[in-house]
Order: C-alpha cells, then sequence, then structure tokens
C-alpha cells in the first residue's frame, strides 16, 4: 500500500508539473497509459491473494479516478491559460484615435465641395462629372454660344492644339462646369436633379482670379419646375453652407446664354472689422449666376423643351470657401504651402454631414 501511495505522490507532482498538452500527455500515457504504471498494478491484482486483491483494487481504482480526474483538470488550466494570452495578444482598443494623428489635411476646396454635395444630397441631387478637356461643342455651341458670340472672348479660352490641317474646332480646358448640364441630360434625360462640382480654367491670374479654378454647377429638370423653386433651393443651400438660421437672397436681373430669364444673385451681409456676417446687414455679395434653362441648351442635351423645363445655376466654389472660412487670398489655395495647408486644412477623418454639423 505504501507503494501505492509514493506512485500516488510521484503521478500528482507530474501532472502539476507539466506546462504544455504535450508534456501532459507524456504524464497521462506513464501513468494510465497500456504500459502505464497503474495499468501494470492493475494487471498484477490476479496474481494475489483474494484478501489482498479486497484492499488493493479499490485503492488502485481510486488512484486511476483520481489521476483521470487531476489530469483533466490541469487540461483545462492549461487551456485556459493557452487562451487568455491569446486574448492578451490580440486585444485592439477600437476605440483610440489612431496615432500618430494624420499630417495630412483636407483643403478648403475639398471641404467646401464635400459640404456642397452634403447639402445638395440631402435635398435631392446627385452628383454629375464630365471631362476637364471639353469639346468646343459641350463647353459652348451647346450652351448657346454661337461662335461669333462676345462670352466666348470673355472667357478668356485655354485651346488645346490641333494637328495642322485639322481644321475642326479644338478642344478647350472647360471654362465653366456648364457643360456638364449637357452630358447630364444626355446621359439621364429628364426628369433630373444634379450638382457638378469641379475644375475650371481661363486665363486669369491676379489676387481673386487664378487661371485653374473650381465651380459647381446645379441643374433641376422637370414639367412644372420653377423660379420659385430656384430661390427656394438657393436659399436652402446658402442658410446650410453658412450655417445661420436664416438668409436673404436678391435676385437681380441678368444674362446669360444659356438661361432665360437670368439672375444673378446677391445675399444680403455686412462686414464689420474685416469680419463678414451672412445674413444680415446692409451690404450685397454676389454669389453666382442662375436662371430658367434656355430651350436651346434644353434640345442640345436631348430634351423637348414642350415637355420639360428646369433651373440652372453656377457658382465659384473657391470664393465661398474664402468667404465661410475668412481665407483673404485666393492665390494661396494653390500654392502648396504646408504651413497654410495646416492652418487652414480641415481634419482629415471628419467628412462633413448635416445631422452631425458641416464643419466641425
Ligand atoms: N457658367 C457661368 C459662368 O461660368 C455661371 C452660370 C451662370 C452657370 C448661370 C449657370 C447659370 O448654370 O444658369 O460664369
Amino acid at each position: 500500500m505504501n507503494d501505492i501511495s509514493d506512485l500516488r505522490t510521484q503521478v500528482l507532482a507530474q501532472v502539476a508539473a507539466a506546462d504544455d498538452p504535450d508534456a501532459l500527455e507524456t504524464v497521462r500515457l506513464t501513468a494510465l497509459g497500456k504500459k502505464g504504471a497503474i495499468s501494470l498494478r492493475l494487471r498484477e491484482l490476479g496474481r494475489m491473494s483474494p484478501e489482498e486483491r479486497q484492499t488493493v483494487g479499490p485503492a488502485l481504482n481510486a488512484l486511476k479516478s483520481e489521476i483521470d480526474a487531476a489530469l483533466r483538470a490541469r487540461r483545462e488550466a492549461l487551456e485556459d491559460a493557452a487562451l487568455e494570452a491569446r486574448l492578451q495578444g490580440e486585444w485592439l482598443d477600437v476605440t483610440l484615435p489612431p496615432r500618430p494623428r494624420p499630417r495630412g489635411t483636407i483643403h478648403p476646396v475639398s471641404q467646401v465641395m464635400d459640404e456642397l454635395t452634403a447639402i445638395f444630397a440631402d435635398i435631392g441631387f446627385s452628383v454629375a462629372e464630365g471631362p476637364q478637356i471639353e469639346s468646343d461643342w459641350h463647353n459652348f455651341d451647346a450652351l448657346n454660344i454661337a461662335p461669333e458670340h462676345p462670352a466666348r472672348q470673355e472667357h478668356d479660352t485655354f485651346f488645346m492644339h490641333r494637328a495642322p490641317g485639322d481644321n475642326r474646332p479644338p478642344h478647350v480646358l472647360r471654362t465653366h462646369t456648364s457643360p456638364v448640364q449637357i452630358r447630364a441630360m444626355q446621359a439621364q434625360g429628364a426628369p433630373l436633379r444634379v450638382i457638378a462640382p469641379g475644375r475650371v480654367y481661363r486665363m486669369d491670374m491676379d489676387q481673386t482670379h487664378a487661371p485653374m479654378f473650381h465651380q459647381v454647377e446645379g441643374l433641376a429638370i422637370d414639367r412644372d419646375i420653377t423660379m420659385a423653386q430656384l430661390k427656394w433651393t438657393l436659399e436652402e443651400f446658402c442658410r446650410a453652407f453658412f450655417e445661420v438660421d436664416a438668409v436673404e437672397l436678391r435676385f437681380r436681373a441678368s444674362h446669360f446664354p444659356f438661361t432665360e430669364p437670368s439672375a444673378e444673385v446677391d445675399i444680403r451681409c455686412s462686414w464689420q472689422d474685416g469680419q463678414l456676417k451672412i445674413g444680415e446687414g446692409d451690404d450685397w455679395m454676389e454669389i453666382l449666376g442662375s436662371g430658367m434653362v434656355h430651350p436651346h441648351v434644353l434640345r442640345a442635351g436631348g430634351i423637348d423643351p414642350e415637355r420639360w423645363q428646369g433651373f440652372a445655376f453656377g457658382m465659384g466654389i473657391d470664393r465661398i470657401a474664402m468667404l465661410k472660412y475668412g481665407i483673404p487670398d485666393l492665390r494661396a489655395f494653390f500654392e502648396s504651402d504646408l504651413r497654410w495647408l495646416r492652418h487652414y486644412g480641415f481634419a482629415a477623418l471628419d467628412l462633413p454631414d448635416l445631422p452631425a454639423g458641416l464643419s466641425r
């Protein structure tokens, strides 16, 4: 019996010392395996006297169960420890901000484009695009700007090169986003509600002009669109964009070849100590051109002006970015000065959306 007691102490110590599943399996085999210490002793029972067997048998069986339970408990403990180690190793706090903070910023023009897109999406406008190298027809003729029309000269157009002897009109760097009106009408037909933000080019350079700048075009076509809807849409846009409770717009009769009637739109504002306030005061500032789409333009877009009508508008993005964010000089927009970009740029991971506020 002393022998059994020694065996017990020895095996339980081995179980406790096994610190991985393989070591534990070795302990199991040396104790309980076919040729293990317990199994060998059980086999010897046959050669014992009945009295001896009656005490040794139950003792061996009890030891066998005890070792079995100890092995199982040790295996579970090892598995728990392994899982815990893995959880610790793979633990990741997804609520922490990325570090180091991204150093790049969103350019004010991109920010304003994102803001515009969010506002107009909210009132049902999708985004349309067109090429920056545009055909003369899309940029001018289709917009009712005939070859001899003075607007062609006013636009200070950059012309692309044509091979000598090729007498077709050269392509142009688009002078406005209005040609996207034609492309959207051709691609989608009526009814239609799109905005088209993008780059435009004119040969012009001073404190308020750059040869490349940005516009956003708007176009809404349906059976009975009126100027009242144009006015509501623009008011709604300005209120949301300038983040004020109320704005006042003034429509001034004007002329654009692609709209009839046409209006330039001013917004009520004030300047106090060089600070612009939108929505109050005695000043007016022009912010965009607009009107009812000219029948010639609808026709060029493949839309029947007898059945459909609509409004359009075009607005300078750089300018409204300067106004909203108090940026004094347009030229700095395109100089890629890191100090300027860090100062006027926006957090790279914040996308403007209406419920959360446009310019957090
Ligand atoms: N394309 C004009 C420009 O660049 C802006 C404009 C005015 C666009 C009136 C329009 C509009 O769609 O209706 O000066």
